[in-house]
């Protein structure tokens, strides 16, 4: 993760801020062999060798790696010039700034990562990697099989068209209904456009899964540290889950009605469960 020298210098503990400001103009400072004397410069303190008169920085940065359930009514972002609150408002006594892996819109709830570490940041979010998103969404009034089918089969939005996703009925009320959206693009607004183009009106969205990873019982503004080996699994092996498998079985129980494009993903997991994803 990039950080302005300054900051590298002064949390290594060797002086202020300020006077780290004075060792860079003063041409004192090297990133990987090389005087940088401009302010703003940045580094980063995982990877690059900084040295001060000739000696090398030590620097422990602790890799923090985060699950908070996002409530709505917060921004992604890490500033706002309208001022709303920011999901990092949130993080108390996180020792380091953390970035959001991805972004989830103002009013989208769930399942949030964030992390200093900005490989493994990109290694989620690479689009190589696919790593399922499942989302539950409740819509104004009653779905109609055909408008599950069609946001399964992929609609067409202004920047293309969606790839096959695996969508459900969740639960049936008398105003609303619950459907889950599981996708592995990660466009702008996307189920809230998937939504909107097979006229669903959205009320409430929540992640609810990110890769193999659930957001369990969080309650809306905690968040938890996540273990090594739920690092490693989500950053390892693309991790091709399916909502059909383990996380979203809890989906499956209460389904009344499952939609799917017409490819069998695992012809040996039958019960009628199609699904349009590569293979
Ligand atoms: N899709 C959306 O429409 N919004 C989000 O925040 C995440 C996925």
């Amino acid at each position: 993760m990039l950080e302005r020298l300054q900051k590298i210098i002064s949390a290594a503990g060797i002086t202020s801020r300020r006077a780290s400001e004075a060792l860079i103009q003063n041409g004192q400072v090297a990133v990987n062999g090389i005087v940088v004397t401009e302010l703003g410069s940045k580094a980063d303190p995982t990877k690059d060798t900084i040295t001060v008169d000739g000696k090398t920085l030590k620097i422990s940065v602790q890799r923090l790696y985060i699950l908070l359930n996002k409530p709505p009514g917060y921004i992604t972002a890490l500033k706002d010039g309208q001022g709303r609150p920011l999901v990092t408002d949130l993080l108390k006594d996180v020792p380091d700034r953390v970035y959001p892996v991805g972004r989830l819109d103002y009013n989208t709830e769930g399942l949030l990562l964030l992390t200093n570490d900005g490989d493994w940041a990109n290694r989620l979010m690479h689009p190589r990697n696919e790593i399922e998103k499942e989302y539950h969404v409740r819509v104004r009034g009653k779905v109609i099989d055909q408008q599950l089918k069609r946001m399964a089969e992929g609609v067409e939005l202004e920047d293309g068209r969606t790839a096959p996703a695996v969508v459900n009925l969740v639960k049936s009320g008398e105003q609303n209904d619950w459907i889950s959206v599981a996708i592995h693009e990660g466009r702008n607004r996307q189920v809230r456009r998937m939504c909107e183009a097979v006229s669903l009106s959205v009320v409430r969205l929540k992640r609810i899964r990110y890769g193999s990873l659930m957001l369990g019982t969080l309650r809306a503004g905690q968040f938890r540290h996540l273990s090594e080996i739920e690092v490693r699994e989500l950053s390892g092996e693309p991790a091709k889950t399916f909502p059909s498998e383990r996380p979203a079985r809890e989906v499956r129980e209460k389904s009344t009605r499952s939609i799917h494009p017409a490819r069998p993903t695992r012809p040996e997991r039958s019960g009628g469960k199609f699904s349009g994803r590569r293979q």
